[in-house]
Parts: structure tokens; sequence; C-alpha cells
């Protein structure tokens, strides 16, 4: 089976390295040439654990293969992912698919041969409908059919949930796609994965349903979190017991600084706009929303109020990506929280450290330190601020950091340190989501 992947953001690339893994012939597709080049010699553009071993692999097996042109291999394929950018439209928050459309024309140019073509990003229900509307335009529709075969990775553990996914969702309104796309996903037939065969608007709302689900769920948890700082109730007990039910588990119920990353803020926000198209108000996620933002924004002024409380003048971020293991930095908050300082706190002088994010953190241009070397980091340094829960970040020795700081006030937005006493016995403030 060979197959196309256009598209090498993190999604392409990892479903192409995870199909060649799985023994087919895979070449993905890139306008850009230096990341193609780069890709080419196994050098990848993002952090994702063990993407570059199994990349390299497969380009040795030479079931893998990158180009900056699809058009020689339309022909030669028997299905093509679309993998492209599907961002939030500036303004309205509907998912901008002029990429998968362009990709979709170029297809129906050059194609003279039977293939599946299925959408692998993140689209808004009702795009394989619209896609169909263009094969027709172009007279295509007896050789091309249109399937949904949307992703569930994480980053930071991308490959793992590709290759050991809990379910695979298919999208086919046609028997010829959806034996094709089964038979992609036979090698995960001896861990018992299921999958879900459905036609492809449902399979394209599974997608929306399920990351809203968990950034809702996400959010309850913020939400109780706040008021267990407010009464002092122990929210670690809360998620403990909540967990234990398994109508709720115990995945996705951790506090945290508000959701960030680059699907869940921009899937939330499609899914409203979906809703709103069918004339449908989608309460419950549009106050999601609201209140991640809000959540975000009322720590924000919380840590700008203790800065000011204590008089501190420097102030140290440990973590920039918007979760461990990865160097994506999209809707961070430590981001959103830097960016909030600096506004509101003129001669406030911060400082950060990240494993892997400090290259994209850059790219934003904050008036910022940075630091490499974790520890050289605290020297001097008055408040503390753990935004990404790193591993490395867990086991900070405080007897030491005591002696570097010159005033000693810690804000731990993972809860990391929420039961050592240690802490506050060494003569540190220590602040934390909530007060245990
Ligand atoms: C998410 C979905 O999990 C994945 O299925 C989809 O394909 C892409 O979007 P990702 O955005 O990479 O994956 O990260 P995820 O691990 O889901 O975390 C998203 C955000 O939620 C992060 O900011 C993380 O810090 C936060 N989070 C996650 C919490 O605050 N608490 C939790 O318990 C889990």
């Amino acid at each position: 089976m060979n197959i196309l992947i256009i598209g090498t953001g993190y999604v392409g690339l990892v479903s192409g390295a995870c199909f060649s893994e799985f023994g087919f012939k895979v070449t993905c597709i890139d306008h850009d040439k230096s990341k193609i080049k780069n890709l080419k010699k196994s050098i990848i553009p993002i952090y994702e654990p063990g993407l570059n071993d199994l990349v390299k692999k497969n380009i040795d097996n030479k079931n893998l293969n990158f180009d900056t042109n699809a058009n020689k291999y339309l022909n030669k394929s028997d299905c093509i992912f679309l993998a492209v950018g599907t961002p939030s439209r500036r303004g309205d928050g509907h998912a901008d698919l002029k990429f998968v459309f362009k990709a979709v024309e170029q297809i129906c140019l050059r194609i003279n041969k039977k293939i599946v073509l299925v959408t692998k990003s993140t689209v808004p229900v009702g795009t394989a409908k619209k896609i169909k509307n263009i094969i027709k335009k172009y007279k295509k529709d007896e050789l091309i059919t249109v399937a949904s075969n949307p992703e569930f990775l994480r980053e930071g553990s991308a490959i793992n949930d590709f290759l050991r996914p809990d379910r695979v969702v298919i999208g086919t309104n046609d028997e010829y796609s959806r034996l094709l796309l089964n038979s992609l996903y036979k090698p995960l037939n001896i861990r018992q994965v299921p999958i879900v065969n459905t036609d492809t608007e449902t399979s394209e709302l599974i997608k929306y349903a399920s990351n809203s689900f968990l950034a809702t769920k996400i959010t309850f948890i913020n939400e109780i979190s706040v008021f267990c700082k407010k009464t002092g109730t122990n929210i670690g007990d809360v998620t403990r017991a909540m967990g234990l039910d398994k109508r709720i588990g115990s995945k996705f119920l951790h506090p945290g600084p508000g959701y960030g990353g680059s699907c869940f803020p921009k899937d939330t926000l499609a899914m409203s706009k979906i809703f709103k198209d069918h004339k449908i108000k989608f309460n419950i996620v549009d106050s999601v929303i609201k209140t991640n933002d809000k959540i975000k924004e009322n720590l924000s002024a919380e840590i700008l109020k203790i800065i000011k409380a204590n008089k501190i003048s420097k102030v140290l971020f440990l973590g920039l990506s918007f979760k461990p293991e990865t160097d994506d930095i999209r809707e961070s908050s430590s981001i959103f929280i830097i960016k909030y300082l600096l506004k509101k706190h003129k001669n406030l002088s911060i400082s950060a450290h990240d494993p892997v994010a400090i290259p994209n953190a850059k790219k934003e241009k904050l008036n910022i330190k940075y630091h490499f070397d974790l520890n050289k980091s605290f020297e001097s340094q008055q408040m503390v601020i753990i935004g990404t829960e790193w591993n490395i970040y867990r086991s900070i020795n405080f007897k030491n950091l005591f002696s570097q700081m010159s005033s000693h006030v810690i804000y731990d937005l993972r809860n990391i340190y929420i039961h050592d006493k240690e802490i506050v016995k060494l003569g540190f403030k220590y602040y934390s989501l909530s007060s245990k």
C-alpha cells in the first residue's frame, strides 16, 4: 500500500512515520523546501520524543520518503492523507480550510487513478461534503472517494498515541474507502485496538466532541480547584476520589493554570462556531472557553498582587511550553502570565528556563532573559514560578535554592510541592493553585 501524506506538521509527520513503521510505503510532502531537506536527513523540526529515531529507521529501510512536490506521487498512491494546517480563522474562530481545499484542487487537476482522499487534520463537521463538491466540480468523483480519519495525538506522547491508540475512528460513506482504511490499521489488530467505523460527518464530529469534552473536564477541575483554595478543602483528595469513579476516570483531572496548546483552544472555538452555524448555542463549550481565559487572567492578577505585596523585582519562570515533553508554546499559560506581568509591571525583571522551548519562546520577542542552565538560573532571584510540570522541576533542592535567592517566594502553578512541608519550614512563602 502506497500512502501519500500532505503536510508535515506534527500530525502529518507522526502519522507518516508510524504508517511507515507499519510497513507501508509512505511519502510525506511539504512546500517548505528547507524543512523537507532536513527531514530527508531525519532532522526533525519539532521536539517529539522518539520521532527522530522512528523517522531515521524508516528512511533507512526505504519505507519513508520526503518531497516538496506531490505531483509525481499522486498516481502511484492508494490513499492520500490531508494533514495540512487548519488554524483558527482570525477574528471569528472558524477553522480555516484554505490549505485543505488548495490541496484537494491540486489533486483533482492531476489524478487519473482511483484513490481515497482522507482528512487527518481536524476539520469542521461537513468538510468531507465540501471536498466532495470540489471533486464533482473537477468531474473526478468516479476516481476519488473521501474519508475522515481524525488523529487523537497528544504532543509529547504522539507516537505512543498513534501506535497504541484507545481507538481508531474511520469515517467513510462507501465500501471501498472503508475497506482500504481498515486495512491500513490492521497492524493494530494484534493489540485489539477498537475501530469505530462511521460516516464522514460523524467522524469529524467525534474529534471535536472529544477535544471539547477533554477541555471541559480540565476546566471543571480547575474551577473546583479555585473553590478548594478559597475554602481550604483538599483538591488532591477531591480529584483522587472523583477519579476512582469509573464514569469519571482520573485522567485529565489535574488542576492547572488553564489549558493551552494548539488544539483545545482552537477546537473548542471551532466547535462553538459549528454549533452557531447550525443555529444552536453550545452553552457548555462557550462557558469553557470563557472560563479558561478567566482562569489565566485571575491567576496572572493574583501573581501580580503577590509580587507587589512582597516588593519583588526579580522573577524566574520555570517552564515555558504549554505542557511537558514538548517545545510548543502555543497558548501556553506561562507565556500568557509573562506577557501580563510585563504589561502591568514595567520594571519587573523576568527570566525563564525551559528544557526545550526557549528557541520558540524567543520568537515572541519578550523582554525577558533566558537561562539554559537550571542551577545557575536561581541566582539572586526573589520569586520562582513553576509554570510547566517538566520532570526536572520535580526535584528542586529548596535548601540550596534558599541560599541562592535574595527573597523567597514560590508560586507552584502545577501543585507539584503542595504536600512538601519542608518548603515553608525553610522560610519560603509558598503559593499554589490550592491550599492542600
Ligand atoms: C490534545 C488532545 O489530548 C489530543 O487528543 C488531540 O489530538 C490534540 O489536543 P495536546 O493539546 O497535545 O492534545 O495536549 P494535552 O495533553 O491534551 O493537554 C492540553 C492542555 O491541557 C495542556 O495545556 C495541559 O497542561 C492541560 N491539561 C491536561 C491540564 O491542565 N490538566 C490535565 O489533567 C491534562
